[in-house]
């Protein structure tokens, strides 16, 4: 699908399509009123009302990510609203069947974050967790009774403690998709400080990429 994206903007990559490929064999959008939480181009929220959600909701803390999603929704004629903020926060009196997210989560040189750097949009703090531990503890007031949650994010910053994180906030989590993808340049570059937290293995160049699927118990 051609996406505008404007500089600072996340280019759509593998851990998008790994998600996309979830959300289409699942049939979990299908008559859903979605979330799609850090939206960037809106690839996932578009991707969403192509699978017939009932309406779509999007999120991004960067005006251009915003300006982009809603550019995209309108190129692509979907249905689309598109608000900037932190998080669920400009969303917070509503209610979601299903929340979906691709959150920033590779593990950086500090717990810094830098909202007005394009960094924004892959550095998770030290463990690569400060999002999308927020994610897994936040999200989970929007859902509405049956709702559920579907989120990607790298091995390499751990799934066992996403499961926990969504097992202390009252929800059932469960591995839905694996996918193997050689480090691309960012990963690469950060290779030899992840080897050195033992955060991969030695000579590791690649990852895991994780879907998991969380719904209330
Ligand atoms: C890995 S990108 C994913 C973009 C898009 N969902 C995709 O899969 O192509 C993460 C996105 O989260 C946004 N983001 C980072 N921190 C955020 C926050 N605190 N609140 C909302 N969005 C945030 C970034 O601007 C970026 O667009």
């Amino acid at each position: 699908m051609f996406l505008v994206r404007p500089p600072g903007v996340y280019h759509a990559d593998s851990d998008t399509s790994l998600l996309i490929d979830v959300l289409r064999a699942g049939g979990y959008a299908v008559g859903r009123r979605v979330l799609d939480v850090g939206t960037g181009t809106g690839a996932l929220a578009l991707a969403a009302a192509r699978c017939g959600a009932a309406s779509v909701t999007a999120v991004d803390l960067s005006l251009r990510s915003v300006a982009a999603a809603w550019l995209n929704s309108r190129l692509h004629r979907v249905a689309c609203t598109v608000h900037r903020g932190d998080l669920c926060e400009p969303v917070a009196s509503q209610s979601f069947d299903l929340i979906v997210a691709n959150p920033p989560y590779v593990p950086a040189s500090s717990d810094v974050l830098r909202r007005h750097r394009i960094s924004r949009c892959w550095d998770g703090g030290l463990d690569g967790r400060i999002i999308l531990d927020r994610i897994c503890t936040e999200g989970p007031a929007l859902l509405a009774p049956g709702g559920m949650m579907l989120l990607v994010h790298s091995a390499v910053c751990d799934e066992d403690i996403t499961l926990k994180r969504f097992a202390d906030s009252g929800l059932q989590a469960e591995i839905l998709a694996r996918s193997r993808v050689v480090f691309g340049p960012l990963m690469r570059a950060r290779a030899a400080m992840l080897e050195a937290r033992g955060l991969i293995e030695r000579g590791q160049r690649d990852e895991e990429l994780v879907v998991i699927g969380a719904h209330p118990r």
